[in-house]
């Protein structure tokens, strides 16, 4: 894994660590952001997911301490240095929350009975922050991975046997809950469970994680950052969470009527799609948008998957329009940008566009036909980037998604 794509955020988190702390750490965890190709606001119904690991990702330098105390430094501009005590309740808006979260999850699944151990730390990242690619699931995932280390609960180059991830993955997205959006798991599961080289079929009921091929002579995936944050902490997260009880508030009410099924999963495999676009009719707006988004995202999922395991790119790319459709109009999570970004790829010969993660601002995932990436980017660039001022996206703003592997644990 050294040496590869990693590389950049490994050294300066080495780096910021040795001028912080004065020594070498002791060992690096990382963790990768996600793009989700399809699957959009639905984990939390339960229902699956298509996401793939960046090659982008969270570096977190640390070396062990004796007690039970996590200082850590990063290098993203405008983030203080958080110092606290683990154990003690998530406090404030700063990224400690997210280590304290994930000393939280630990905890709650008796990852680490016996050993309390904190860390001081140094973080670097190559993901933009508040963009839709789930930086802050990766501070918790790297925060969890350093603490197993100096923990003694995993050694750098082992990996988790597969079922563990899967609960340790569960048991993070739980504890993030405490101090952020009350998403689904999708983030963490794919930090955790990614394979390169596949996109990740996701099931929560049961839980399951399918890797599906990603052949690369069809399928090119570029993210396109629309430069105007999501952030979480503010707007965004409140529109974030109101989703989320919108669902639930459907879901109460269509059960009065279609009264056999226990959840979503069960809803939507026990009833044709047309059942469920009338029952969606018969909600008052809001709802019925958010439920017909939700159903017909299931769809679309499951037929992306598919087409993804046949090759069929051109499929693949409609399901993502329509994904995009829905939810700009149904869910009302894009933004004018995204809409313009989304537009600005297709004109620039995408096969396929849609917003990617929470929406709300943040980030739009392409199907690029192979080839073509180069054009795609020069005409983004053209299009979208330079009339915003953002005169060198590549690196910031246009990253390629080719799917990349699993949070690690490397030797310093
Ligand atoms: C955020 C949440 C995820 C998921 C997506 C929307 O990333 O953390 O759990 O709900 O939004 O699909």
């Amino acid at each position: 894994m050294r040496g590869t794509a990693h590389t950049r955020p490994v050294a300066a988190a080495e780096r910021a660590f040795r001028e912080r702390f004065g020594r070498a750490p002791e060992g690096v965890a990382f963790a990768p952001g996600r793009v989700n190709l399809i699957g959009e606001h639905v984990d939390y119904c339960g229902l699956p997911v298509l996401p793939a690991a960046l090659s982008h990702g969270v570096a977190l330098a640390f070396a062990a301490r004796r007690d039970e105390r996590v200082r850590c430094r990063t290098t993203e501009p405008g983030f203080e240095e958080v110092a606290l005590t683990l154990g003690d309740a998530p406090a404030g808006t700063g990224f400690g929350r997210y280590l304290a979260a994930a000393a939280a999850g630990l905890e709650t699944g008796g990852w680490t009975p016996d050993a309390r151990a904190g860390f001081d730390g140094a973080i670097a990242s190559d993901l933009p922050v508040a963009a839709g690619l789930s930086s802050s699931s990766a501070v918790v995932i790297a925060g969890a991975v350093a603490l197993l280390g100096v923990r003694g609960r995993l050694t750098p180059g082992e990996t988790l046997p597969r079922a563990e991830t899967m609960r340790l993955a569960l048991d993070l997205a739980e504890a993030e809950h405490g101090v952020a959006i009350q998403g689904g798991a999708m983030d963490q599961s794919i930090c955790l469970g990614a394979v390169s080289g596949h996109a990740l079929h996701i099931t929560f009921e049961p839980s399951g994680w399918n890797p599906v091929p990603v052949d690369p002579s069809r399928f090119s995936f570029l993210v396109a950052y629309s430069g105007r944050r999501a952030d979480k902490a503010a707007a965004a997260g409140r529109i974030f969470d109101e989703r989320v009880r919108q669902t639930r508030e459907a879901y109460r009410l269509v059960r009065e009527f279609l009264p056999h099924a226990d959840g979503y999963p069960a809803l939507v495999a026990n009833h044709p799609a047309e059942e469920l676009r009338s029952a969606a009719d018969r909600l008052p707006a809001p709802l019925d948008g958010r439920f017909r988004h939700v159903v017909t995202e299931a769809g679309r999922t499951a037929a992306a998957a598919r087409h993804l395991e046949d090759g069929d790119a051109t499929a693949f790319g409609e399901t993502l329009d329509a994904s995009h459709e829905s939810l700009r109009r149904d869910y009302e999570v894009s933004t004018p940008e995204l809409d313009a970004l989304v537009e600005a790829a297709r004109s620039a010969g995408a096969r396929g566009a849609r917003l990617t993660g929470a929406g709300l601002g943040g980030s739009v995932v392409l199907l690029a036909p192979p080839g073509r990436e180069a054009a795609i980017r020069a005409d983004l660039t053209e299009r979208y980037y330079l009339p915003r001022g953002i005169p060198a996206p590549a690196g910031t703003h246009l990253l390629d998604a080719t799917p990349s592997g699993p949070a690690a644990l490397l030797p310093a």
